[in-house]
């Protein structure tokens, strides 16, 4: 259709049929046994017109599925105007890939990007049309859940990660290729700032910082052609995202230039009213057209309130056509007209989906994003001819597909176990569970011990459950749970060395774990490959690359700690011990592990930065180089990391922020040069008058292996 023809629809429509395609049920109310529901259902009363109305469908799967719901409604639909369904593919659709905060740790966009690319292929045979993926929110605060659907505390790097997600998901033109499907950057905005990272809480942020650090993954989606935006459940400048026009008219559309359909999160148009901004149905809907929300995902206010508001000139039929234009128009994108079950088929699906070629994908995701934090006396990699005793909840636990694991099977997850048993024979391989995930008994303890005792190194293999993380699981404490701890403490009596495997979704408190044993590896949640990306690490057949992206604080009262931080007028200096300064008593003011840490099976060593000149302008930049070279005796993947820090602002600058990094492949002696460009715009930022421009001055730029481990140099932007 053109846009002609959808102009004419729209004239054909009836205010009913509009507000249908303004709403979006969950597919539950349609195939209860195929769909998801990742909201409340309180209450759930439909109003009967939308029955044959509706414009938009979340959570349902399954050709066969999906094309009866759409052939049975098209069936009563007056207009023909097609379903859209949409799903939350958010690391995969069967092939589960890593969570997006592991992915992030792979610091591999292009390896994103084809995790994104796979998921979409997965999602279109199966015949959805939209993911409410890439999750942007900047994420400061491991007490929330949500972290592990970031990419984490660094605005730079969510920006690349967002941009590589939506072009997975979408390609270079949605439309044109069927096996992509259109993607729904979220959550605007600022979610991840929820107060004492409780799960949503309350936010309060200067629009300063807001712009600093908080749209950059946005501004990346929309850059990418990012088709839709969700908003968020939380307040901005008091008032919630779903109902505020200066925050989605005012900042998402007219000065970030979306123009794309915008889509209210799951009750959120309706929660207008629970936090008090609404006095009910009518003035919420009135609020969150305003704001030039178009559909209102599983709340009714629009069906309760467009007629009234339409008679008392409250709102204006011109509004409501647009939003309907952007809705026909992502349709329209998407081919739907031409043909409602584009993509779908059930012979593709069986073919397509959970392939060997997507499985071998997931599995080098997943060994790139493994992070090793700890490798005391090389006890790692691991050689076959030790005994090893694999201890802990996670050796066998499905846990591993994560929390928002869409159409993954659990029992199709590769267990650590069951790949250690594939790689080892019998009696090298000895296994206790030693303790639940959250509890634990002296007989398990007893037998841990026993196993330890019996073999030449021990694996320990702990975590947080999956739902201790994800939407609704937020943490006061995030320690590994007192019964894994004292697992910990029980199998360390048995005096072997010993491997923590860590399974979590947020950075985590590890005190009682990182003293007591000789290697950490950090694996998140890794998805439908977990055991194989993890053995192949253990045992050297992958040297492991991943580096942190959010950081690791010693305990949750240091919170929030992050690499980005400002200098304060009392900073901590050359470890001075001076009593007056910006410090706490009992712990370091920095984390136990950095952003940018990652430790490999090789060593690197970092030549000598060299600039091009020390001064850099708006006409001309300064190149920073650095050859790093492998000195060790296998091959290995280093992220080179590019940081400046503008030493003085026209308000407070962080003392370091990622502008650029590398991720390089190096054979033992190989070196390579390593080059980044300063240029003026990079050094742009939010003054006062939230205006983002450079100021002249004096600058520092770093190089190096993590956000504490740099070389630096001092440069000038000139005029
Ligand atoms: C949930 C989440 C959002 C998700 C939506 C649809 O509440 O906040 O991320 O996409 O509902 O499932």
């Amino acid at each position: 259709m053109n846009t002609e023809e959808l102009h004419h629809l729209i004239k054909e429509m009836t205010l009913e049929e509009k507000i249908g395609q303004m709403t979006q049920l969950a597919g539950y109310l349609y195939e209860e046994s195929s769909s998801d529901v990742t909201g409340p259902l309180s209450g759930v009363n439909a109003p009967e017109f939308l029955d044959s109305t509706n414009g938009s469908i979340v959570g349902s799967y399954g050709a066969a599925t999906i094309r009866e719901i759409q052939s049975n409604y098209l069936e009563k639909s007056r207009l023909k105007i097609p379903l859209l369904f949409t799903a939350d593919v958010i690391h995969g659709y069967r092939t589960i890939f890593p969570l997006p905060f592991a992915i992030g740790n792979s610091w591999n966009v292009d390896l994103a990007e084809k995790s994104a690319e796979v998921a979409a292929k997965e999602s279109a045979v199966s015949g959805i049309h939209l993911t409410f993926s890439p999750m942007v929110d900047l994420t400061r605060d491991p007490r929330w859940g949500r972290v592990v659907e970031s990419t984490g505390e660094d605005p730079y790097l969510n920006a690349e990660f967002s941009r590589a997600f939506v072009k997975g998901y979408q390609g270079d033109e949605l439309g044109t290729d069927p096996m992509r499907i259109a993607a729904c950057v979220k959550h605007f905005v600022a979610y991840g700032l929820s107060q004492g990272g409780r799960e949503y809480n309350t936010v309060d942020v200067s629009e300063r910082e807001l712009l600093e650090n908080h749209v950059s993954g946005f501004e990346a989606a929309i850059e990418a052609g990012v088709e839709m935006v969700m908003t968020s459940f939380n307040p901005v400048n008091g008032i919630p995202s779903t109902g505020n026009k200066k925050l989605i008219k005012g900042l998402l559309r007219e000065k970030l230039g979306f123009d794309g359909v915008v889509i209210s999160d799951w009750n959120s148009l309706g929660e207008l009213i629970t936090h008090g901004v609404a006095e009910d149905e009518i003035e919420a809907a009135q609020k969150a057209l305003d704001a030039t929300v178009d559909i209102e995902m599983m709340t009714f206010c629009y069906a309760a309130g467009f007629q009234q508001l339409l008679d008392e000139n409250k709102i204006s039929m011109d509004s409501i056509d647009a939003s309907v234009m952007r809705i026909l128009k992502l349709k329209n994108k998407l081919g739907l007209f031409e043909d409602p079950y584009r993509g779908l088929s059930e012979e593709k699906e069986k073919e397509v989906v959970f392939s060997d070629e997507h499985r071998q994908i997931a599995r080098e995701v997943a060994e790139e994003s493994i992070v090793l934090l700890k490798n005391e006396q090389n006890v790692l990699p691991l050689s076959t001819d030790k005994k090893v005793a694999l201890i802990g909840p996670f050796g066998t636990d499905s846990n591993v597909l994560g929390t928002w694991y869409w159409r993954g099977e659990e029992s199709e997850a590769v267990q650590l176990l069951d790949s250690l048993e594939e790689r080892l024979d019998k009696d090298s391989l000895v296994y206790a569970k030693g303790s639940d995930i959250t509890e634990g008994n002296k007989d398990w303890l007893e037998e841990a011990k026993a196993v330890a005792e019996s073999a030449d190194i021990v694996i320990l293999a702990l975590g947080e459950h999956a739902k201790m993380s994800g939407e609704a699981a937020s943490r006061s404490n995030i320690q590994l749970p007192e019964a894994q701890l004292e697992l910990v403490k029980k199998v360390k009596e048995a005096g072997k060395p010993m491997v923590a495997v860590l399974f979590n979704g947020r950075p985590l408190d590890l005190t009682g774990v990182v003293d007591e044993v000789d290697a950490i590896v950090e694996t998140w949640f890794l998805g439908t490959e977990s055991g194989h990306a993890i053995s192949n690490v253990l045992y050297g057949d992958v040297n492991p690359s991943g580096k942190l992206t959010m950081s690791f604080p010693y305990n949750v009262g240091q919170i929030p700690v992050h690499y980005n931080h400002f200098k304060t007028g009392r900073p901590v200096e050359d470890g001075s011990e001076f009593k007056w300064l910006s410090r706490y008593l009992d712990v370091p003011n920095e984390p136990r592990y950095s952003f940018g840490y990652g430790l490999s099976y090789t060593t690197f060593e970092y030549g000598d930065m060299k600039l091009s000149s020390d001064t850099f302008s708006k006409e001309e930049g300064l190149t920073v180089e650095v050859t790093v070279r492998n000195t060790g005796q296998v091959a290995g993947k280093e992220i080179v990391q590019f940081y400046v820090q503008d030493l003085v602002g026209e308000v407070i600058r962080p003392v370091k922020e990622l502008k650029g990094f590398e991720k390089i492949d190096l054979a033992p002696g190989e070196s390579k040069d390593v080059r980044f460009t300063l240029t003026e715009d990079m050094v742009r930022y939010v003054h006062s008058n939230l205006e983002k421009k450079s100021d002249p001055g004096r600058f520092k730029v770093f190089i190096g292996s993590s956000s504490d481990e740099v070389q630096e140099k001092e440069v000038r932007l000139v005029n």
